[in-house]
């Protein structure tokens, strides 16, 4: 069996803390196993390398390896994604469609951000889980599939299943065995660590001298609470590796890259800012001209939709609740600023589902859309929720809803901008 310490080698995984160790040494353990994982831990703590490790040490590793990112893929598309469609089961579906577990047969699904799967998709999963079985959208046909099912979530699970979000039995198979990471600020000793591992290769990137810290500043550093974990670091890594001249950091300069988020530094920073709703007028405006171009564009692609499917009756009757549904959620706001991106990130030449617009319309739709978009306006949002995640202290929910848009919208846009 390869070590702790080569596999973390292998798979550019740094840090010596024991808890880290322990995690990894569990994915080594298992990984020979069939067993379903669950990966669990913080945003930004690393849970992806987990299940390539899971595969690549599997009796599997030479079958396929499937990411799939739950939380990024419409609620309307998700079950079509995952366990394929039959021709004609929606409109667009003009060909028969295999889907993840057909395709993965003899490999291994990694089910990213699993919390955020839809209740109905769910039912669909246990049932693989159970038995291996499952059923293409619009077909009767039973098909069996042998597919290795590890998955990750960044949310309180039980606090999901007590909200009716997550299904209790299938939470109980995913996570035959938990594989919980560690939080960045329990990770004193490995924090400076990755920092000057991030130091040297944003230094190499661009090709300037690597920035060191002063004492004070690996002080703060270690002190710091990251509620964004690795991912917060390396941003925080990077950025000052562009953006400072002296290559010895102070803890002063050091202190002006810390955003106040979650932070359990003295009051310094969060001296004058008070934590009330949009307190500042010009936030407020810049919320109401989102909620404007937001309905705007449901009303563009509901009229797109319309004009597309003209007076089929099926589409009219789907309108109803599937663009309210899913435009409502899940284009609203990813029309606005980006194209649709690939919603799996280690998919092996799959061919992209049909949905029941066109692809080649959506693109084209999405992109007239986007070059009304002003580079300002982008600018704005990222600020909107940069502002309310921090006032939120990174809690999404409560930044969802103040922002008016949907948890999985919020989900996204993180993702999108990398906060
Ligand atoms: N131990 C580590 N050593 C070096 N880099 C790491 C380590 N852990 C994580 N990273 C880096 O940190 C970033 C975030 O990791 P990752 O994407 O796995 O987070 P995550 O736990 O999946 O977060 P989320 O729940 O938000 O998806 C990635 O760029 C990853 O390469
Ligand atoms: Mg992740």
């Amino acid at each position: 069996m390869e070590s702790v310490q080569a596999i973390k080698q292998r798979f550019g995984i740094i840090g010596n803390e024991p808890k880290l160790n322990r995690s990894v040494e569990k994915a080594i353990q298992v990984a020979p196993t069939d067993i379903s994982v669950l990966v669990t831990g913080e945003s930004g703590v690393g849970k992806e390398s987990i299940p390539k490790i899971i595969h690549s040490l599997s009796h599997r590793k030479h079958g396929k390896y499937i990411a799939v990112n739950c939380g990024a893929i419409p609620e309307g598309t998700i079950d079509s994604e995952l366990f394929g469609h039959e021709k004609g089961a929606f409109t667009g579906a003009t060909q028969t469609r295999n889907g993840y577990f057909e395709v993965a047969n003899g490999g291994t699904i990694f089910l990213d951000e699993v919390g955020e799967l839809p209740l109905t998709t769910q039912v669909r999963l246990l049932r693989v889980l159970e038995n291996g079985e499952f059923i293409k959208v619009g077909s009767s046909k039973v098909q069996k599939t042998d597919v290795r099912i590890v998955a990750a979530t960044n949310v309180n699970m039980f606090e999901a299943i007590k909200k009716g979000k997550f299904r209790e039995d299938l939470y109980y198979r995913l996570s035959t065995i938990e594989i919980l990471l560690p939080p960045l600020r329990n990770r004193k000793e490995d924090i400076h660590l990755l920092f000057r591992k991030f130091a040297s290769d944003f230094a190499m990137k661009y090709k300037m001298p690597t920035i060191r810290l002063s004492d004070d500043a690996v002080l703060l550093l270690e002190k710091y609470h990251w509620s964004g974990n690795i991912r917060q670091l390396r941003n925080i890594a990077e950025q000052i590796s562009v953006l400072e001249q002296n290559r010895t950091i102070s803890g002063a300069t050091l202190h002006g890259y810390l955003p106040n988020m979650g932070s359990n530094l003295p009051a310094v920073i969060s001296a004058d800012k008070k934590e009330s709703d949009f307190s500042n007028e010009r936030e407020i405006l810049y919320k109401v001209l989102f909620d404007m171009k937001s309905d705007l564009n449901d009303l563009k692609k509901l009229t797109m939709e319309l004009m597309q499917n003209g007076n089929n009756q099926q589409v009219q009757k789907d309108n109803e609740g599937l663009i309210q549904k899913i435009y409502r959620e899940e284009e609203e706001e990813k029309i606005h600023f980006e194209k649709p991106k690939p919603t799996t990130t280690e998919v092996l030449q799959i061919p992209a589902p049909q949905t029941p617009i066109k692809e080649d319309d959506k693109y084209h739709f999405a992109e007239e859309i986007e070059e009304e978009e002003t580079l300002s306006l982008h600018d704005k949002e990222l600020e909107l929720i940069k502002k309310s995640l921090e006032r939120h202290r990174g809690k999404r929910k409560a930044a969802a809803e103040e922002l008016g848009i949907s948890e999985r919208t919020l989900y996204r846009k993180i993702k999108q901008y990398d906060l």
